[in-house]
């Protein structure tokens, strides 16, 4: 990483949540159900990294801040390690791989459905993630299988959604956020070829 590269204070303030779960076990600071802490912590960070980077390239092209970009794919990697966390917990910690009770569970719970799918749409995405991978699927195919990530965000939005009973305003301004960034995204598409049309 350069000097004045954008990528270690990013990457501190990623690690951060992480550690500052752990620190809060290590001292017995989880609440008098730790497993719920923790799925609740995991789970919420999951979706505020989706949120990151889904806020990342509408925040360049409002600010100009070109440099943001650089941190994006490492921003989209810490949502996958944060649900790779949140999932763990549910499959080891909720369940102990108990595969059949869960098999159950993500067909007949609608909350763990959405969310299980929101899991799998970011697996593809962290396989290709690298620059090899680019490379090989080629720029057109890569952006288009990399809009999964939308899918992603909105199914862990309905989720977040199906799983509270009583307060709505929580999920509610979490969603509030990803609506405005998908109309943020909308709009900026539909400029860019109106644009396109009226020059060529
Ligand atoms: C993109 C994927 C996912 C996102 C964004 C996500 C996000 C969230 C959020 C925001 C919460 C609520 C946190 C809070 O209230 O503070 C949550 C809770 C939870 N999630 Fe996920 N999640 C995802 C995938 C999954 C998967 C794959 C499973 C299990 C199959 C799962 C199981 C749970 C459970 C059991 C809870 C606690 C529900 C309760 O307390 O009633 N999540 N998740």
């Amino acid at each position: 990483m350069r000097r004045g590269s954008l990528k270690w204070p990013v990457f501190v303030g990623c690690v951060l949540p992480v550690l500052w779960l752990i620190g809060r076990g290590i001292t017995g600071d989880l609440g008098a159900n730790p497993i719920e802490e923790i799925t609740h912590e995991t789970g919420i960070w999951t979706f505020r990294f989706l949120l990151g980077t889904l806020a990342i390239t509408p925040l360049c092209a409002l600010t100009a801040w070109s440099r943001l970009m650089s941190v994006r794919r490492m921003v989209g990697l810490f949502a996958f390690f944060y649900a790779c966390l949140h999932f763990s917990t549910y499959l080891v910690l909720d369940w102990f791989f108990d595969f059949e009770a869960i098999i159950d569970d993500v067909v007949n719970r609608r909350y763990i459905t959405a969310g299980f799918i929101g899991f799998a749409m970011l697996i593809p995405l962290a396989l290709t993630s690298t620059h090899a991978m680019l490379r090989r699927l080629g720029s057109r195919r890569w952006q288009q299988l990399h809009r999964l990530v939308y899918v992603s965000a909105i199914a862990g939005a309905a989720h977040f959604l199906w799983q509270e009973k009583a307060d709505l305003q929580r999920p509610g301004i979490y969603i509030g956020c990803l609506a405005l960034l998908l109309g943020i995204r909308v709009w900026q598409r539909a400029r860019s070829r109106w644009r396109t049309r009226v020059s060529g």
